[in-house]
């Protein structure tokens, strides 16, 4: 196993579109994951996609801690080839970072209830639904899958933001802004 270098934004393998993982028996395959989850966890982050890692394979890691998701944790979960359906019409704007755009954070419009579909390791296929926190971060790590950053998604470029600018200001209002590697949590 091994902590992985982030691909940063500029870099062009962030840019394309990643390929479908099409041979479930390929050692390269697992080890790819472990490598994954060790760099996610070192970066303290709560999603990865391959191309982040210089892999540009359809391959995503999240999970969703409990406090994010009204108590109920997501355990992580691994996604290869997902696809995304938004289930209602919805969307919602909220806080979002990327550890392939460190330090920056914005409001992202995001579809609130989603079906999703992928493979799990062994090429069986999994469906899941999802709402709210939990939806987004799977909308945010699929992007990466299709040479999208978050940035790209917003509609007002006003709320993009270095992380610690926005701490240090609501500091100065008297209030606290907990930030986390990947930027700004939630109210
Ligand atoms: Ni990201």
């Amino acid at each position: 196993m091994a902590v992985l270098p982030l691909s940063r934004m500029g870099a062009e393998i962030l840019k394309k579109r990643a390929l479908e993982v099409t041979d479930f028996a390929d050692p390269a395959l697992p080890a790819l994951v472990h490598d994954m989850v060790e760099t996610m966890d070192a970066a303290h982050g709560v999603g990865l996609a391959a191309p982040q890692v210089g892999v540009s394979q359809r391959v995503v890691l999240f999970y969703v801690p409990a406090q994010r998701n009204g108590g109920a944790e997501v355990p992580l979960t691994l996604m290869i080839n997902p696809v995304i359906e938004p289930t209602g019409p919805d969307q919602a704007e909220d806080w979002e970072a990327c550890l392939s755009v460190p330090g920056l954070t914005g409001r992202v419009p995001r579809w609130t209830a989603i079906r999703y579909t992928f493979q799990d390791i062994k090429g069986q296929t999994q469906v899941r639904e999802a709402k709210d926190f939990h939806a987004r971060v799977v909308q945010h790590e699929c992007d990466h899958l299709d040479g999208v950053l978050y940035p790209m998604r917003m509609t007002d470029m006003a709320s993009l933001a270095f992380g610690d600018v926005l701490q240090a200001e609501a500091k100065a209002r008297g209030q606290v802004l907990e930030l986390d590697e990947e930027g700004v949590l939630p109210e």
